[in-house]
Formats: C-alpha cells, sequence, structure tokens
C-alpha cells in the first residue's frame, strides 16, 4: 500500500521519499515510481520506524535533499493473528511499537518542519481494525490502531493552529502481502462475499483517499476516512 501511496503522490506532483525497514522493498518501489512518474527526486531509506536514531536520520536526510517535509504518511504496520491468551509481550509491544510507536516518532520527528513552513499533511494508517475488531489480526493489532486513533485526534487538536492537519484513513481488507500473507484463497473469497462491495479493496483505492487527505482536503483534520467496500458502516 506504500508504494501504491508513494506513486500516487509522486504522479500528483510530490517529491517522495520511501522509507522501509526492508530497504530493498524501498528501492524497488521507488525505482517503479522515477519510471512512471518520471521523477528523479523520489529516494529510498532503510528505516525502522521504531528506532529513534533511525528516524532522525531519516528526516535530517530528507531536509538535507528537500528542505522542507511537507506530507507524512504514517504506513508502516505488522500484523499477526495470534489469539489473546496467545500474545507474548514481546510480541505484543512489537506490534503497538511498529504501528503505534513508530507513528508517533515519525510524527513528532516531522513537525519542527511543518511548523517552521507553517503547513503540513499527515496521514496515519489505521486500519477498520481501531474503528471495530481486527478481522485477521489479534488484539495488539486491534489495540495498536484504536491507539493510531486517538493519536490522531490528539495531534489534529494542538497541531491545526500551525497550519497541519492530521487524519487516519481507516482500510478494510485490501489486496496486498498482508492480507494474502495471513488468509487462504478460501477464507479471502468468504469474506469477499461478505461485503456490500464484494472484492477486496485495491492498494490505489486506499491511496486516492490519502492523496485527496494531502491535496484537497483543507478543512478536514482528526478524521478517520473509511475505505472498506462498506464492511462496517458507523
Ligand atoms: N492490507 C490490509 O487489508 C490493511 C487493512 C487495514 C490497515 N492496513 C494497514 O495499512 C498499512 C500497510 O499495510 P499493507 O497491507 O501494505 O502491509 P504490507 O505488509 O504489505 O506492508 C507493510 C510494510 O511495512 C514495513 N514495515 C514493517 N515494520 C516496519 C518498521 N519497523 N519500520 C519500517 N517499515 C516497516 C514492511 O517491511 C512492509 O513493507 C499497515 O499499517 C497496515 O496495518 C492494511
Amino acid at each position: 500500500m506504500g508504494a501504491s501511496i508513494a506513486n500516487r503522490l509522486a504522479c500528483a506532483g510530490f517529491d517522495v521519499v520511501l522509507c522501509d525497514s526492508d530497504a530493498s522493498a524501498a528501492t524497488a518501489a521507488s525505482h517503479k515510481i522515477n519510471g512512471v512518474a518520471g521523477r528523479e527526486a523520489t529516494f529510498a531509506l532503510g528505516t525502522d520506524i521504531t528506532d529513534e536514531d533511525q528516524v532522525s536520520l531519516l528526516v535530517r536526510k530528507t531536509i538535507e535533499k528537500f528542505g522542507k517535509i511537507s506530507v507524512l504518511i504514517n504506513n508502516a504496520g505488522i500484523l499477526f493473528p495470534t489469539e489473546f491468551d496467545q500474545i507474548s509481550l514481546d510480541e505484543w509491544r512489537a506490534v503497538v511499537d511498529v504501528n503505534l510507536t513508530g507513528t508517533f516518532l515519525c510524527s513528532r520527528a516531522v513537525v519542527p518542519s511543518m511548523r517552521e513552513h507553517e503547513f503540513g499533511r499527515i496521514v496515519n494508517m489505521s486500519s477498520s481494525a481501531g474503528r471495530s475488531v481486527s478481522t485477521l489480526g489479534g488484539a495488539h493489532y486491534t489495540a495498536a490502531k484504536a491507539g493510531v486513533l486517538g493519536l490522531t485526534r490528539a495531534m489534529a487538536k494542538e497541531l491545526a493552529a500551525s497550519g497541519i492537519l492530521v487524519n487516519s484513513v481507516c482500510p478494510g481488507l485490501i489486496d496486498t502481502g498482508m492480507v494474502r500473507g495471513t488468509c487462504d484463497h478460501a477464507r479471502v473469497t468468504a469474506y469477499e462475499r461478505s461485503f456490500p462491495i464484494q472484492r477486496l479493496g485495491r492498494p490505489d483505492e486506499v491511496a486516492a483517499v490519502v492523496e485527496f487527505l494531502c491535496t484537497d482536503a483543507t478543512y478536514v483534520t482528526g478524521a478517520a476516512i473509511d475505505v472498506n467496500g462498506g464492511d462496517l458502516m458507523i
């Protein structure tokens, strides 16, 4: 989903920095985007978003290259389908660290640049899990994604006066490695049949909403936008 969002933003005219703990994935996505969007300014970094020093380095290098940061998409996430009473403390911490603490660390690191330029757009990837309960993930994933919604509201309230808008996107089941790696084909088909729009979402359908929040949505902050084929209606 991150690659699709980066591609969409590059096509919309943004210079893009991709970061992933898997540096080769970020590099491959960056090469593809350079080809499609014809941009030279897209570059990739291997960064673990749970590591404060690595996040600082990422932000420093980005500002060195581009002068400022206008948009942050907090998209990295991990999920384990572990039953509640089987979740180890290490696994709990890993899921909360990537999905929630990483969002906090990256956001806190970019806010000074956004404040300086009195403009910012931060989009946090929550999930239907954060609104209700995860279809595939365990309690740690649901808790972390619900935490992302609370963090989004708190940041939105504090940062709006500095021109920084902060929103969450809550995808339902989207056809990515996360879903295919957790679910066999028969289970995916059964889920698809249960949705009002009877298929999985595509990454580009989430990316379109993210782009909207980074461009035209000038009076939206603290919101949680559902992109779930009607799976969850609140
Ligand atoms: N696919 C879905 O159905 C779905 C639904 C709702 C929410 N989401 C959320 O959307 C986001 C993207 O999910 P996806 O389906 O593309 O998953 P994915 O597994 O395909 O991609 C997630 C990426 O995050 C990276 N990552 C993991 N830990 C990291 C870390 N510590 N530092 C930096 N990068 C790290 C992984 O290497 C991977 O490339 C996640 O936050 C996920 O929880 C996904």
